[in-house]
């Protein structure tokens, strides 16, 4: 047996997994490097996800470890309540750069999920420092995912994800979805049908009266919940319907953020401006937690008014961690030298042939795509919901790919500093699987 097996898996409850049937054929990791880990047995895994949507310039990425390694022996931890260390200052600022200055201020959390509790919370406390108090309703979408902290799951809408843990946050009402299979199957890009879909905001308000409505938070294509793009037309209306009410919108960009969509953001991609961005994964290329709220200057200046003192009572002892800051100015920096984008955009149109050349293949019912992001989207087995893509999952790794998957959706996202031939060995060896499966 390899020495790197643990004696025991028993004591770790493992997040968002069957536990028991993990534990039972277990699937492990010990090693990373470019596209590809390495399993324990030695097995090259191709990474088609960027582990969790979360690795845009690959693994083992030399100039952020030894960044993270440096700081380690320099600084090991700084807090930053009332006290700061300069990478906080400098990553924040180059942050600013990164968005072409449309946002000035970043608040750092560990994680995404406390990047959209933060933003959620930053909208209730903006308004009401406004002596607009009375605007505390919060608006997600359904089949949102933002995380899993009390803020983001009442926004969210999973319903696995919500089931067992209400009461959740009152005053919270949801967007109808706009996944449409019978009119938009097959996308490539921006579907074509669903725009309208951003006016259900306009019966929000006319329902809860503007007065109400803090905020809209929503992913601009959602990934958790199986890569939904949105129709043509739709965020630029739901950006007008909150201008035209005073209410914020929030765009959650913890997948999108950092080079997906093969542009840095995708408020960027869509040409629509959110006031607050929530971001994490990709800041540090994985390498250390990280989350950050980017806001607008007119709202952070809204706080900057009110009477000497602290001006947000909120923030975690790791906000804005010396390794994550470490981590997030390399990735930068790696992103800015090894033009990351750039190689993710040129390889976008080969990686979009190579999903849609999967059609036909048995129990397939759509296939959609933008950016570096792929859904495929397969018939559930009757009464048997979620175990078509789950055995396809199981499949895929054993042959050495790593993909995702959610219900009867497999997403792929890999690492953007691919190439043609992890697109060929990928689709390749997903081929194979789809055309085995039961
Ligand atoms: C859009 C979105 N928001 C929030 C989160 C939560 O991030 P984390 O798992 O880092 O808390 C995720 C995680 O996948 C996400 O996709």
């Amino acid at each position: 047996m390899n020495e790197s097996r643990p004696k025991s898996m028993s004591a770790f409850w493992m997040p968002f997994t069957n536990n028991r049937d993990f534990k039972a054929s277990p699937r492990l990791l010990v090693s990373s490097e470019g596209m590809y880990y390495k399993d324990v047995d030695g097995n090259s895994v191709l990474d088609g996800t960027a582990g969790l949507w979360c690795v845009p310039c690959g693994h083992a990425q030399p100039r952020i470890t030894q960044a993270v390694s440096e700081m380690v022996g320099q600084l090991d931890f700084a807090p930053t309540f009332q006290m700061g260390h300069p990478a906080a200052f400098d990553l924040a600022e180059q942050l600013m750069d990164y968005t072409g200055h449309k946002f000035g201020h970043v608040f750092y959390t560990n994680s995404g999920s406390e990047a959209v509790d933060t933003a959620l919370k930053i909208a209730l406390a903006y308004h009401k420092a406004r002596g607009e108090g009375g605007r505390t309703r919060l608006i997600g979408r359904e089949r949102g995912y933002h995380g899993v902290g009390f803020g983001g799951l009442s926004v969210g809408g999973i319903g696995n994800n919500r089931k067992s843990f209400g009461p959740l946050l009152p005053g919270v009402d949801h967007l109808p979805h706009t996944h449409n299979l019978l009119k938009n199957a097959f996308s490539r890009g921006e579907p074509d049908f669903g725009a309208e879909l951003a006016d259900e905001l306009e019966r929000l308000v006319t329902l809860h009266d503007a007065s109400t409505i803090a905020a809209v938070i929503i992913e601009p294509v959602s990934g958790s919940t199986g890569v939904l793009v949105p129709p043509k037309g739709y965020l630029k209306r739901l950006r007008e319907i909150c201008d035209k009410h005073g209410i914020l919108l929030i765009f959650d960009e913890v997948i999108t953020g950092f080079g997906r969509l093969c542009t840095p953001f995708a408020s960027d991609y869509f040409g629509v401006e959110p006031d607050m961005m929530t971001t994490a994964k990709g800041l540090t290329n994985g390498v250390v937690p990280m989350g950050a709220v980017f806001s607008k200057r007119f709202i952070h200046n809204a706080f900057m008014e009110a009477p000497a003192g602290i001006e947000l009572f909120h923030g975690y002892t790791y906000s804005g961690h010396p390794l994550a800051c470490a981590a997030a100015l390399a990735t930068l920096e790696v992103f800015r030298e090894q033009a990351i984008i750039e190689n993710a955009r040129s390889l976008q149109p080969y990686f979009e042939d190579a999903l849609h050349s999967l059609r036909g293949l048995p129990h397939m019912i759509d296939l959609r795509s933008i950016g570096l992001v792929a859904g495929i989207e397969l018939e559930s087995i009757a009464g048997k919901p979620g175990a078509r893509a789950y055995g396809a999952f199981k499949k895929a790794f054993a042959d050495g790919i790593l993909i995702r998957v959610t219900g009867d959706i497999i997403a792929l996202s890999p690492p953007l500093v691919l190439s043609k031939q992890h697109i060929d060995e990928l689709f390749g060896k997903l081929a194979n699987v789809l055309k085995h499966l039961d």
